[in-house]
């Protein structure tokens, strides 16, 4: 038999997310969102049914997946009243999507393992575009036995799905994810902005530049929207100063240094203060020409 699914959060990520489970996976799901309106308008879509509560969407599921904001609306849908948590039954596993801190997963983890539940933390990356094509990289943490039974439901918007340790670290990788990028834009901008300051034809340099040892995913989907200064789409700085906030606590914790990383979050709170809350991440080089 066909297992059965809940879905709690249907955002940019979890609504196309739910859809390829309904539809490329042929899996069973109850969706629950904040604002009913759009949950209305998925079970319209992929012919399947809205709950008005997380409670209800999870009451007899065999998979209960999240993709919301931050820890406390994970907390808010899990723990919370009218919580999933409260209405799953026994062997039931939840996978979380939201990029959250290591510290609310294991909290969680640990909450759902006294009720008998399973949970994954299990943040995503690949932006809209993968979530849409359902092609998105998925870092999972948690016990073996409840990923096992999770990925091959994730399979249907995923490539690439992993076990990476326990609880908590699918969001430890997700902060390196985070890390990462965030000098990587910053790189790719100040780049783009001396090009063009230079004179230069900076589609062409691209191009080239592309194919050789400076070429990334941020480059290569970024270059022509830095170019032509648009950044009304994608990963939204708001996200990116959430993503970052966790990793520089995170490091608090564990004595790494991340210098760069505390560099530009301040850069992005610049954005923040240009107006640029919901700008995508690659507007980092709008502050270079202010
Ligand atoms: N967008 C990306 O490119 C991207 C990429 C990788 C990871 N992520 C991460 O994925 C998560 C979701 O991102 P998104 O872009 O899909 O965000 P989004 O479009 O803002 O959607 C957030 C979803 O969470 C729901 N929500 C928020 N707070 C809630 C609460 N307290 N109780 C119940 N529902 C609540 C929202 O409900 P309403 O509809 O009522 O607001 C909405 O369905 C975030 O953790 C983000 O960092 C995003």
């Amino acid at each position: 038999m066909s297992p059965t699914a809940a879905w709690i959060g249907l955002g940019v990520m979890g609504y196309p997310m739910a859809g390829h489970l309904k539809s490329k996976g042929g899996v069973p799901v109850t969706v629950f969102n904040r604002t009913a309106e759009k949950a209305a308008r998925w079970a319209g879509q992929f012919k399947d049914k809205a709950a008005p509560t997380p409670a209800e969407a999870a009451k007899g599921a065999d998979f209960v997946f999240a993709c919301v904001g931050n820890d406390d609306d994970l907390r808010q849908v899990t723990i919370g009243k009218d919580g999933a948590f409260q209405a799953m039954k026994k062997g039931a596993v939840f996978i979380d999507h939201t990029t959250a801190s290591a510290d609310v997963a294991r909290e969680l983890h640990a909450v759902a393992a006294a009720k008998g539940l399973g949970f994954v933390d299990a943040p995503v990356s690949g932006g809209q575009a993968g979530a849409e094509n359902g092609v998105l990289t998925v870092m999972c943490g948690g016990e073996e036995g409840d990923f096992t039974k999770a990925a091959p439901l994730i399979a249907h918007y995923s490539r690439m799905c992993r076990l990476l340790g326990g609880p908590g670290s699918g969001q430890l990788a997700k902060m390196v994810n985070q890390i990462c990028i965030a000098g990587l834009v910053q790189g790719l901008s100040e780049g783009i902005n001396f090009g063009m300051k230079a004179g230069l034809d900076m589609e062409a340099v691209i191009e080239v530049i592309s194919k050789g040892a400076a070429g990334s995913w941020q480059m290569d989907n970024r270059h022509k929207t830095m170019i032509a200064d648009k950044f009304d789409f994608g990963f939204a700085v708001d996200w990116m100063r959430k993503d970052l906030g966790i990793c520089l606590a995170e490091a608090n914790n564990n004595g790494a240094s991340l210098p760069v990383t505390a560099l530009i979050d301040q850069f992005y709170a610049d954005v923040q203060k240009m107006g640029g809350r919901r700008w995508d991440t690659s507007s980092l080089i709008a502050r270079l020409r202010k």
